[in-house]
This record gives C-alpha cells, structure tokens and sequence, in this order.
C-alpha cells in the first residue's frame, strides 16, 4: 500500500471562543500505488486541509499518515524535507510560482538539489518535455505576472512533475483551464500514471477530470465516502 490513513481527526479554532469545528472526523482511506484518485466536495469540506495532512504540511490532531508503511508524522528535518522533495508533487490550490523568476526557473526550483552538470542538463530536458506536454514551452522565458491563469497553472503542474514525485497531490490543477486545457492536462497527468507509476490525487469539480481517474470519493461531514 503506498498511502495509509489512519483514523485521522483535524479541527480548527478553538472551544473557549465557540469557533472549534471538526474539519476531518476520523477518516480512513487506503491508496494504492498506481490509483488515479478524483477527490470532489463542497467548498469548505476539507480537501485542501487533507491534502495537506498527506503531504506533511500539516499534522492530524490524532490518527496517522503511513507512507510505504511508515508513519509520515515521526519524520523531522532532513527525512521530512526528503520525503516531501523525492516522494510527493504538490500543486497548490493557488500556484504560487515566484514572480520574480521566469516559468522556466520556476519548474526548475525542486531541482537545486541536483547539482551535478548533467543531472541539470537533464533535469532542463526534461522540462522541456513536461512544458511542451501541457502548451507552455512558449512562454518559458516569461514571468507569470505576464502570463494567464491558466498559463501559471499548468507550470505548477509541471514544477510538481520535475522531480518524478511517486504521488502527486493536486489541488484543483484544472480550476483556470478551458474544456480543452483540462483534455491536455488529463491526458498527461494519466500518461505520467500509467508510464511512470505515478499515483494520483487530485482535488477537482471538473466533471471532465473526475470522469478520467479510475476512483471517485466524496468528502463530507468530515469522512470519505
Ligand atoms: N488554518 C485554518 N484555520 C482555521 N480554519 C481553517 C483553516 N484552514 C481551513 N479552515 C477551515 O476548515 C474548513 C475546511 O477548509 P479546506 O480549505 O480544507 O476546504 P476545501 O474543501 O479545500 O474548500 P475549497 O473547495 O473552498 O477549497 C473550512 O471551513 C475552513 O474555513
Ligand atoms: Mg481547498
């Protein structure tokens, strides 16, 4: 199993101020690798705060996060920073690319661990690769305070891809994308899935996107159905 959780509860605010509430109430969910996962709810229901408990941004106010079988929340440090560096691709429900860096600098942020001339090369190539995939190589050189929503979107896609993640967490990828943007989007999140192994989770109200992955859940009142 690449993904175990474990009876996780999260709550926000606090009983004294009456602002206490119960976002994730003892939620179970197994994903295997290789699972392209549509994760769809209401607004408010919790998606981004579970995503962000998976990819140990957060932590649980009790239950735990397994990975490969080992408990995500006992890391620190350096295991942390490589577990989310090697492991997992992150793509924010708000892209947040640097403005000061080109699109290509962006995607190449996750690689400065690489420091050996050919690992760069490569790593260049490959996105290259990733940037023709989704219709951007374009505008590679430019800024994303001169580019579209949808535009910085997808280099966010291809910033969480550079480093080959195992599990891509991705909340709603598609949320600036025309009909036709989320076809190309799908099409390369699930060629990454099928050729790579890359298991997906990812947060989306497009019908279209959901219809692609091979498992639907619901999250309401704090549980996955
Ligand atoms: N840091 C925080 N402090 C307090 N409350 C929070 C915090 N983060 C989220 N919440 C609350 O927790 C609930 C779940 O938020 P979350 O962002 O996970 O929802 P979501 O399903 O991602 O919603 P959306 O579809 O609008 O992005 C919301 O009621 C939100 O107001
Ligand atoms: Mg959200």
């Amino acid at each position: 199993m690449l993904l175990e959780l474990q009876n996780i509860t999260k709550s926000y605010g606090s009983t004294e101020d009456g602002t206490h509430r119960i976002v994730l109430n003892n939620l179970s969910l197994n994903v295997e690798e290789g699972d392209s996962i549509a994760l769809l709810g209401p607004s408010g229901s919790g998606k981004t705060t579970l995503l962000n408990m998976i990819g140990a941004l957060d932590h649980p106010d009790s239950g735990s996060v397994l990975f490969r079988g080992k408990s995500i929340t006992e890391l620190s440090g350096k295991e942390l920073d490589n577990f989310r560096n090697q492991e997992i691709g992150f793509v924010f429900q708000s892209h947040h690319l640097l403005p000061q860096c080109t699109l290509m600098e962006n995607v190449l942020i996750p690689t400065i661990v690489h420091t050996s001339k050919e690992q760069r090369l490569q790593k260049i190539s490959e996105a290259e690769t990733l940037l023709r995939d989704v219709g951007i190589w374009d505008h590679k050189d430019k800024l994303p305070g001169k580019l579209s929503g949808g535009e910085c979107q997808r280099a966010a896609v291809v910033r969480a891809m550079i480093n080959q993640p195992s599990l891509l967490l991705a909340d709603e990828p598609t949320g600036a994308l025309d009909k036709k943007n989320v076809n190309t989007m799908a099409d390369l999140l699930l060629k990454l899935n099928k050729e790579n192994k890359l298991t997906l989770i990812v947060v989306t109200h497009s019908e279209e996107l959901a219809s692609r992955m091979n498992k639907i859940y619901n999250l309401s009142d704090g549980k996955i159905s």
